[in-house]
């Protein structure tokens, strides 16, 4: 079920709407990758769904994590738009696959029992989980804010990162993480270094200003997403 996106310049835009035509024109120029290479690519590296999964049936409402519904006030923290392609490693476009993110609030909290214990501040406009559907270019899009980091142990602090599950239309879930450059606490985060160093810009990604021109002066981060697995096709090893 879908709700009207409230933000400045997108009044009564459905979330599909918001997906299709808002933003599309924006991102491809902002991409400059071609949608149809045909040379192998790399799979995204794929990372620990952890602790915060799921406490809510359903699990998201839409692609709009900015506002509740029947909320009229947005979440707190600076709001990005988050948008890429998912793929198999020829490149080609995964279409009708399900992809949900999950995340902490700007405070670096999740809204969910397992985070409980924890005293950063929860934020009752922030909705924490989406979903979208890839289109047939393999497109899905997110309006979110960029999470805040916490703690997870004494002595470990895990950056801020977007958990994602890709639910392909034929093949297994695929989940990762999406870090943001340029950020101190990814040096040392366990998580992200169970990664090789090399292949660390396939989830580090930077949040880019808009377009010259752009109206809305929305904050973007570009994320493609490249499944390796069964089911779709994978690199011969
Ligand atoms: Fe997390």
């Amino acid at each position: 079920m879908s709700k009207a996106i409230r933000a400045p310049g997108l009044a009564g835009l459905t979330r599909r709407r918001l997906v299709t035509s808002a933003g599309a024109g924006l991102l491809a120029a902002v991409s400059s990758k071609p949608l149809a290479a045909a040379a192998w690519i790399e799979e995204t590296p794929s990372q620990p769904i952890g602790p915060f999964y799921a406490p809510f049936k359903p699990l998201s409402i839409d692609n709009d994590l900015l506002f509740l519904p029947g909320r009229t006030e947005p979440a707190e923290g600076r709001v990005i738009e988050v948008a890429g392609r998912v793929m198999d490693q020829r490149s080609r476009p995964l279409a009708g696959a399900r992809v949900e993110i999950f995340q902490a609030n700007t405070f670096g909290r999740y809204n969910h029992p397992n985070h409980a214990n924890s005293n950063l501040k929860l934020d009752p406009n922030f909705q924490g989980f989406g979903h979208d559907l890839t289109d047939a270019e393999g497109r899905y899009r997110f309006r979110t804010i960029k999470p805040g980091p916490y703690p997870d142990s004494p002595d470990w602090i895990r950056p801020p990162h977007i958990h994602f599950i890709v639910f392909p239309a034929r093949g297994e879930n695929w989940a990762t993480q999406m870090y943001f450059v340029a950020e101190e606490l990814n040096r040392k985060d366990l998580l992200l270094n169970q990664i090789e160093p090399r292949l660390h810009h396939l989830v580090m990604r930077p949040i880019i200003g808009p377009p010259v021109g752009a109206p809305g002066g929305k904050e973007y981060v570009d994320f493609d997403i490249v499944l390796g697995q069964p089911g779709v096709e994978r690199l011969p090893t």
